[in-house]
């Protein structure tokens, strides 16, 4: 697939509404390569290879296979063409709309103040595998082994940015192995981290301020990922930022991603729980734990980015210590501040 970049380093919209139809349909995976088209670089691979097939715009697709060599210049001609011949079919979604506002606020309602255990369950019993957990290889371990002892069907995946600690990647692998469940590993699109990288080198963020790099290793590939399922599951808490958290719902509308059937349902069931809570069900429970928290850390993100935090520091005073402001967020969960943070 060809994509265009603009010239600001926005996406273009065209092609992410292409992408986002191959997805859908269960075709993404038959991409092999992304080439891209740099607004005002005729140099770039992907007008190169505009040039050579006499097309003038972007997206486009090249296709090759028994037949030869096609180019597609229309998402919806190939999708037709490629399910027509017996492609897989695209992953079963349910077919109704996610709930109405109505509904999610009378949930919100009824889950305020319940038990993480009830929260989890009602969301797994509604959603299943197409409700997702996102973990993040920290503390939040707790919510995968709530999820596991109710015995219903879940999703979990963890953004892996490429920069996490070998110790959060050994942990993830342990509660893969503890719990016998899959955690989907969600790299970044390997094209905007290579332009990134080329551009401002492997540590922008020390300089630049760590929006840039989040943007690309974290925020799109949440995007990406959160467009297959109709609810996720989040392990954040109203005592890990009294600047951002401090007012988090357990249930709301996503402000920020949505799914295949319309706006996800977001869940912090843990919203309510302090660090205390967690660590005491860990170790009453005997759930793995990521090491570094032996070491002095006490929230855990991207290796160059995180660090132990000495007694007397908030608990997030190690992540991105060099930026000063004290609403730092990755930008995960945008929307989660008091003033968007009514329960949906
Ligand atoms: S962050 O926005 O500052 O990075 P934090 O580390 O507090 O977030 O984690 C809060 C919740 O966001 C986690 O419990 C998890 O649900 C989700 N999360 C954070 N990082 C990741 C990640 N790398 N992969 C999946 N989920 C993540
Ligand atoms: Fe990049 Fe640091 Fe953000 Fe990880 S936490 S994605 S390394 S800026």
């Amino acid at each position: 697939m060809v994509k265009k970049r603009l010239a600001s380093g926005e996406p273009c919209r065209k092609c992410a509404q292409a992408e986002d139809m191959l997805r859908r349909r269960g075709l993404w995976h038959r991409i092999d390569e992304v080439v891209w088209a740099q607004e005002g670089d005729p140099d770039a691979a992907g007008w190169r290879l505009a040039a050579e097939h006499g097309i003038d715009t972007a997206p486009f697709f090249v296709v090759r296979d028994a037949a030869g060599e096609r180019v597609y210049t229309s998402a919806l001609k190939l999708t037709k063409e490629a399910l027509a011949q017996g492609a897989p079919a695209p992953p079963a979604q349910p077919a109704s709309a996610g709930p109405s506002p109505d509904d999610l606020a009378a949930a919100a309602r009824e889950l305020e103040g319940a038990r993480p255990e009830d929260i989890v369950a009602w969301a797994l019993s509604r959603y299943g595998k197409t409700c997702a957990i996102a973990f993040s290889g920290a503390e939040d371990v707790v919510l995968l082994d709530i999820a596991a002892r109710t015995g219903l069907p879940f999703s979990a995946f963890c953004l892996d940015t490429g920069r996490l600690d070998p110790e959060t990647y050994e942990h993830i692998d342990a509660v893969r192995d503890h719990y016998g469940i899959e955690i989907d590993m969600v790299l970044p699109d390997p094209e905007p981290v290579r332009e990134l990288v080329r551009r401002k080198g492997l540590f922008s963020f020390y300089r630049d301020g760590h929006e840039e790099c989040c943007n690309v290793r974290k925020v799109a590939p949440l995007e990406a990922t959160l467009s297959h399922y109709r609810a996720w599951l989040t392990g954040q808490r109203r005592d890990q930022n009294e600047a951002t958290r401090s007012a988090l719902p357990a249930v709301q509308a996503d402000p920020r991603f949505s799914g295949p059937t319309g706006p996800l349902v977001k869940l912090n069931p843990l919203a309510a729980w302090t660090a205390a809570d967690v660590w005491a069900a860990i170790h009453e429970r005997g759930i793995p734990y990521n090491p570094l928290f032996d070491r002095g850390y006490r929230s855990i993100g991207c290796a160059p980015c995180t660090r132990p935090v000495p007694p007397g520091k908030s608990d997030r005073a190690g992540r991105w210590w060099w930026e000063h402001a004290d609403d730092k967020e990755c930008g995960l969960h945008v929307g989660s501040k008091p003033s968007s943070a009514k329960p949906a």
